[in-house]
């Protein structure tokens, strides 16, 4: 951190370079390209992968503004599609051959869609494992470092592929456009860029979070969620399945009765005192800005998501900051208000 500060190389440096290849080392992807945020990776993600203006792009309903931002951005045509009742991920959006696809792992939880075939909102699942390994080796993954994220920095994101070209034309649109070279002041601007490039600063202490920080929180998050989650199966209420052979790092965990109102089961914790907030309570399509430019869809589970779940803990301290104490707590907590609603 005090080197950062006192190389005076604000960007592009050595930082930017070792959290590019800390997060190699972590996905097996072969490549990482390091972002100002998760929001400009995946906006410059789907610019890689050809998007344009008017152009579809299919992607669930259920989720995140910073989903679909860049989207918005580029002027794409939007095609929603239903969730997974039990996971509130996508489903094959059955879309045609080549077709673009963007879909989150939500909360941490993996979607099942060949991760080849699609870009991936990786944003909450560091630290979440497929077959024993770290998600993100085949395919387009982004990365979010943002404050609440399992790596927390003030900012910074990232994109991971195989693919080195489409590598070469991410760092060329987070750099202005410019061709790669030594001097890039007066480098030829060959595509249309942005200035998307990390601060050193967020770098350094991404370097040391996905290095130090990240085994254990992403260990606490997968106990905490796996306990949290048997209990609410216990006691009745929804919580996100996990698919076979995956181990979530629940970067949050979302529970209630879908469809249902959430008031009694807020109020009832909040006057226990276990905090809860709201992620999510507006699906896609109800966003003025990502309203649905394709033919309508049906997103009745992602609806009744939407309206009959949110999330445990708050924000700045997500189920996986808890102790041991504090989990066993809720976990009796949870229990007791579902014995008298
Ligand atoms: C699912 C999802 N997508 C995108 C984003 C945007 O990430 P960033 O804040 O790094 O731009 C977030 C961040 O909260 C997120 O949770």
């Amino acid at each position: 951190m005090t080197s950062a500060l006192y190389s005076r190389e604000w960007t592009g440096g050595r930082y930017t370079r070792a959290a590019e290849d800390a997060l190699r080392e972590l996905t097996g992807a072969p490549h990482a390209v390091a972002f100002q945020s998760c929001t400009a990776a995946i906006h410059a993600a789907l610019l890689a992968h050809g998007a344009r203006r008017g152009a579809p792009l299919h992607t669930p309903a259920f989720g995140f503004a910073g989903t679909l931002t860049g989207a918005s951005h580029i002027g794409v045509r939007l095609l929603y599609h239903d969730v997974d009742p039990h996971t509130g991920n996508s489903v094959d959006p059955a879309a045609a051959p080549g077709a673009l696809v963007l879909t989150p792992d939500l909360h941490g939880v993996p979607h099942t869609l060949p991760r080849g075939d699609v870009i991936t909102d990786a944003c909450q699942a560091l630290g979440t494992l497929v077959d024993g390994q770290h998600v993100g080796a085949v395919g387009t993954h982004c990365w979010s470092f943002s404050a609440t994220k399992l790596v927390a920095a003030p900012d910074g994101g990232a994109v991971t592929t195989e693919d080195e070209g489409l590598a070469d034309v991410l760092r060329q649109l987070r750099d202005y456009g410019a061709e790669p070279g030594t001097a890039r002041a007066n480098a030829r601007i060959t595509r249309p860029g942005h200035d998307w490039r990390p601060s050193e600063l967020s770098m350094a202490l991404v370097v040391e979070e996905l290095t130090y920080r990240l085994p254990g929180a992403a260990c606490r998050a997968r106990e905490v969620g796996e306990q949290v989650c048997k209990t609410l199966a216990d006691v009745g209420l929804w919580h996100q399945q996990v698919p076979v052979g995956t181990e979530p790092a629940f970067h949050k965990i979302r529970t209630g009765l879908p469809g249902q109102s959430t008031t009694a089961l807020g109020a009832a914790l909040a006057g226990l005192n276990v905090p809860t907030h709201e992620w999510g309570r507006h699906t896609l399509p109800e966003h003025p800005q990502f309203w649905e430019s394709g033919p309508e869809a049906d997103v009745t589970a992602a609806a009744e998501l939407a309206a009959g779940t949110f999330c445990l803990g708050t924000e700045t301290c997500p189920p996986w900051t808890w102790t041991t104490d504090e989990t066993d707590l809720v976990c009796a907590t949870l229990e007791t208000i579902m014995e008298t609603l």
